[in-house]
Order: structure tokens, then C-alpha cells, then sequence
């Protein structure tokens, strides 16, 4: 007999309590202090990720756009400029690099993975590629050891979108230690979210740090106030937001792991159902920002969910190559057969750390119920 249970998609109501204190008291500090921008709770967010990732320097922003925007202004990236990128991604990936004024050069992904598929990246490298962004879609690390091969062989950047992965692995190597820069949001619905818009850059150059940092303050230079050498833009974090992510931080590997075992649940009780579970290969710690089936009867199943009061969504209902923005790049519906599929094909279930055994129970049962 099937209790009716709603289960919302996500609910940061339920994250909230545990670290309600840390915030309120980070909080009374900033208003009393009257200090809200690039101060101690920003500084303060930078030195725990270097820490935490690691890496060398850090740098706090606006968004996880602006983390990737300034990452290419500072590797040099811009018109006649070619990057190469996954199309099944949120939009931001490639948006930042149209921005700069560089092409987005797609490369089709992996069925099981849904991360961009490395064998088939060299064949698209030309004189003018001078970066690769590797996405670690929903949670799972591309895979980065052949991804780097290529990279280097080319002499290309490699930035690192890790906006839905942080705290994921790759042989022991944390998502964003492992590129030339990595790319970090902090908007409220990612594992490691804060309360608005936020997001950071790490990497081990200095170079690109110098530069990030003072591309953020409008290009001006740290010691000049109002002397510009270059346009950069406004991308500073505030306060609000670094100590909001800042109380978060020791918490998210716990969090991260009960994402990975509610994973586990759904896997093993999907085993025997027409559907394709989300993989995580050997070596592999995947995260479960998101967790996304295959199912070729996807709208159906959706529309039963809802039905039920189980939240499920679509991501990504188009790929890249195919938005009506990026109409003069060229693609065609078959590019990139692999993105498509899964745009037909993808859902994603509810995954947060504090879903409860009930609440698993209930998508569960409304699942196999469908099938
Ligand atoms: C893969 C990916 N890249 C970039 C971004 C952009 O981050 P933000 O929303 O903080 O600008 C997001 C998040 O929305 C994302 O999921």
C-alpha cells in the first residue's frame, strides 16, 4: 500500500537547521560590522577552499559565469579563439566563451557518463584552439588523465567547470586540483550553495591569479585605486554569501556522502527496470549533485511522478549545439547524436543529503509503479 508522500525535488529547508547558528551568528557580525564586500569572510571562504581543494590561490566572485568568464580574460582567450567544450551542460559554459568572443567548439559526450567524450576531442583541435572546459556534469569528474594528455600534447588550457562537482574525485584527485583552473559556483541549489549568487576561481598559477584578481575589480589594480590597465568587470563576492559558504564547507563531504548512498538506494532497487541508472566508474567518487536516469519513456514517467508529488527534472531538455543563440555556429540536428539522446532521454530525481528513507521509499515505489 503506497503512503502518499510529497518529495520535493530539493528542499534546503531541511539543510538549513543544521547550519542555522553558524550562519545568524556570521551574520550579526557582518551587519554590526557594516563591512559587506571583499572583507574578512571573503578572505576567510578563499584560504578554506585553497585548503580544502587544494590549490595554491583562490579567488571569490560574483557566479560560477563569472568564475568561467574571467578564467578565459585572463588566459588571453578571445576573438579567433577556438574552446573546446561538452553541448550537454547548463548554458553558462559556453555562454562565457561567446562572450569573450572565442567559438565554442562542441564534442559529443559519453552515453554512461553524460561528461564529454575524450576520444573524440582531438579530431576537433585546430590552430585556433587555445582551451579545453571540461564540465563534471551532476556530480561525476570527466575523465581527466587523457583529457590532460591531449591538453598538453596541444599546449591548451584546461578549465575546469566544477560548479556541480565539488568535493568529487578522480583517482584520489579532488574536481578542480586537477586542471589549470577550476571554476566554482555557489548558487543556492549546488551541493555547496549559498544564499544568492556566488561563485570562485582556484587554481596553482599565479599568473592567472594576478589577473583574476584584478579583473574582478574592473581592471583596477590593488594598490591603485582608480588606475586601470585593463577592463575587467564587477564581480566581487560579498560577505553575505562567503559566510554562508564558508558555514557550509565543513559539512559538505558528509553531506556528499549521503548523496552518494541515497545514489546507491535508488541504483539497486532501479536494477531490474527498462531504465539506465547513472554510472560511476572505477576510480571514480561521484557526487549525486544530480541523479540522472535514462528511460526512453522519460515524459511519461515524469508526468506519473508529478502525479504522485514526486519533483523531477529535466536536465538538459536541449543541448548546446542546438539553442537558437548559437543558430550561426553552424550545428544541425545529428551532430552530436550521443547530447541529443540523452535530451530525450534524461531525468533527474530527487537528491538532496537529507531525504529521508520514506521519502526514497515513496520515489522509488512511484518509479517501479510506472514501470
Ligand atoms: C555546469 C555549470 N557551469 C556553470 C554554472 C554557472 O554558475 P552560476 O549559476 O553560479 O553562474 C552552472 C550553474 O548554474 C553550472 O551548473
Amino acid at each position: 500500500m503506497v503512503v502518499s508522500l510529497k518529495v520535493p525535488f530539493i528542499d534546503l529547508t531541511a539543510q538549513y537547521p543544521q547550519v542555522k547558528s553558524k550562519i545568524w551568528t556570521a551574520l550579526q557580525d557582518i551587519f554590526e560590522s557594516q563591512q559587506f564586500v571583499l572583507k574578512k569572510y571573503g578572505a576567510g571562504l578563499e584560504e578554506a577552499v585553497m585548503k580544502d581543494l587544494p590549490a595554491k590561490y583562490a579567488v571569490g566572485l560574483n557566479s560560477g559565469t563569472d568564475a568561467l568568464l574571467l578564467s578565459l580574460m585572463a588566459a588571453g582567450i578571445g576573438r579567433g579563439h577556438e574552446v573546446i567544450t561538452t553541448p550537454f551542460t547548463f548554458f553558462a559554459t559556453a555562454a562565457s566563451v561567446v562572450r569573450v568572443g572565442a567559438v565554442p567548439v562542441f564534442v559529443d559526450v559519453e552515453p554512461g557518463t553524460y561528461n564529454i567524450d575524450w576520444r573524440k576531442i582531438e579530431a576537433k583541435i585546430t590552430a585556433k584552439t587555445k582551451a579545453i572546459i571540461p564540465v563534471h556534469l551532476f556530480g561525476l569528474m570527466c575523465d581527466m588523465k587523457p583529457i590532460l594528455e591531449i591538453a598538453k600534447r596541444h599546449s591548451l588550457i584546461v578549465i575546469e567547470d566544477i560548479a556541480q562537482a565539488y568535493g568529487a574525485s578522480y583517482n584520489g584527485h579532488r574536481a578542480g586540483s586537477m586542471g589549470d583552473i577550476a571554476c566554482l559556483s555557489f548558487f543556492p541549489t549546488k551541493n555547496l550553495g549559498g544564499a544568492g549568487d556566488g561563485g570562485m576561481v582556484a587554481t596553482n598559477s599565479q599568473e592567472l591569479y594576478k589577473k583574476i584578481k584584478v579583473l574582478r575589480v574592473h581592471g583596477a589594480k590593488e594598490n591603485e585605486k582608480y588606475l586601470h590597465e585593463v577592463v575587467g568587470i564587477n564581480s566581487r563576492l560579498d560577505e553575505i554569501q562567503a559566510a554562508v559558504v564558508h558555514a557550509k564547507l565543513p559539512f559538505l563531504d558528509a553531506w556528499n556522502k549521503k548523496r552518494m548512498f541515497h545514489a546507491a538506494v535508488y541504483n539497486e532497487a532501479f536494477i531490474d527496470l527498462p531504465l539506465e541508472s547513472p554510472v560511476s566508474p572505477k576510480g571514480h567518487e561521484h557526487i549525486f549533485h544530480l541523479y540522472t536516469l535514462r528511460s526512453k519513456k522519460r515524459d511519461a514517467l515524469m508526468h506519473a511522478l508529478a502525479e504522485n508529488g514526486v519533483g523531477a527534472g529535466i536536465y538538459y531538455p536541449l543541448p548546446l549545439h542546438l539553442q537558437p543563440c548559437f543558430r550561426e555556429l553552424g550545428y544541425h540536428k545529428g551532430d552530436l547524436p550521443t547530447a541529443e539522446m540523452l535530451a530525450d532521454e534524461v531525468l533527474s530525481l530527487p537528491m538532496y543529503a537529507e531525504l529521508t528513507d520514506d521519502q526514497i521509499g515513496f520515489v522509488i515505489e512511484s518509479v517501479r509503479n510506472f514501470f
